[in-house]
């Protein structure tokens, strides 16, 4: 059973089309991401799916429930963290997590209950009494994960969970995020521009890029998919020996020598160095050194789109795609 069906989705914001005709599914209990960069269209795909926004075209289904038709069934079910912060500073965490609760018409024992259970799930019960105000970032960005699962969402959207956060507060978060999603079966969608974070949490991710999804996989079978891991060595006297042993071998994708120093595109590093080694030995080759570079998400969005998903400013990533297609035409 899908937690989420989304069908040929489209937002338009005047010309600028920022969610174009994106289709994908997520699987009930799956940890799935959407990666891209600034501006890609990630929250506009959210609040559409959280009934925030009305779609110009397409439709989607949460929990089994039409976002057009029925955005009362999806709201019980789902839970959100919005990307820009949203809690009140003016109450403790409790009362925060209280006003919520109240909201979803949770009953006084039950909201007792529930509020103990969230806020030790994200270890804030020594702060529940504290105001908000003076939270740290990670804690209130924690709370608030608290208050989306207040009401046991089968669904939560988590938009930018770890934005701005440090990287040991951004690890908590991943853990609780992770837990979550074990021990409650909660199905989880997340955005993030951070590669590390959608390689580390998301079972699948799918990649946008300008309003369309340009890949969705796996992180492994998308690193598999999109590069070869490369290998460089060093060696002692020429190479020729050593390239005309390579040649024809599948594994390897390319090779490229200079002066003592071989680089090797292929396939499975790990279990093809040996065989290099072999080859080497083989063609009288002394390897003096050897190092092994496997694939990045970070390399596959390079890949994809002929640009860092660092690049904050869309003019500059529009010149490199140009860029990368002309040297990709070549
Ligand atoms: N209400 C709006 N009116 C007009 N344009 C909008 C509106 N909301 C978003 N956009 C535009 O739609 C595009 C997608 O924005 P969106 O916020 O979905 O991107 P994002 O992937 O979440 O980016 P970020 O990583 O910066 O959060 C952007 O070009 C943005 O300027
Ligand atoms: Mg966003």
């Amino acid at each position: 059973m899908n937690a989420i069906v989304v069908n040929e989705l489209t937002k338009k914001f005047g010309d600028l089309i920022a969610v174009d005709n994106v289709s994908f599914s997520v699987k009930e209990g799956e940890l799935f991401g959407l990666l891209g960069p600034n501006g890609a269209g990630k929250t506009t795909i959210i609040n559409m799916l959280t009934t925030l926004l009305v779609p110009t075209s397409g439709s989607a289904l949460i929990a089994g429930f039409d976002i057009r038709n029925d955005p009362d069934n999806v709201r019980s079910n789902i839970g959100i963290i919005f990307q820009d912060p949203s809690l009140d500073i003016g109450l403790t965490g409790r009362e925060n997590l209280e006003f919520h609760a109240m909201m979803y018409n949770i009953g006084a024992e039950e909201r007792r209950t529930r509020i103990a259970e969230v806020l030790s799930v994200v270890h804030l019960e020594n702060k529940a009494d504290t105001l908000v105000e003076y939270y740290s970032g990670g804690m209130k960005r924690r709370l608030e994960i608290a208050r989306g699962l207040i009401h046991y969402p089968r669904v939560l959207f988590l938009d930018e969970p770890t934005l701005g956060l440090d990287a040991q507060t951004r690890r908590s978060i991943w853990d609780y995020i992770r837990n979550l999603n074990r021990e409650y079966k909660t199905t989880v969608i997340l955005t993030t521009h951070y590669m590390e974070e959608a390689d580390y949490l998301c079972e699948r991710i799918a990649i946008i890029d300008n309003g369309k999804i340009i890949a969705l996989d796996t992180p492994q079978r998308l690193k598999d998919e999109y590069k070869s891991d490369s290998v460089s060595l060093t060696i002692e006297g020429p190479s020729d020996p050593l390239l005309s042993g390579l040649k024809g071998k599948e594994w390897v994708r390319e090779i490229a020598a200079d002066n003592g120093n071989v680089l090797l595109k292929v396939i499975n590093g790990e279990d093809n160095i040996p065989h290099l080694f072999q080859i080497a030995h083989a063609t009288g080759v002394v390897i003096s050194s050897v190092s092994l570079h496997k694939p990045s998400l970070e390399d596959v969005f390079i890949h994809l789109t002929g640009a860092s998903i660092r690049e904050e400013d869309g003019s500059k990533r529009a010149g490199m795609r140009e860029k990368h297609r002309r040297r990709m035409m070549r």
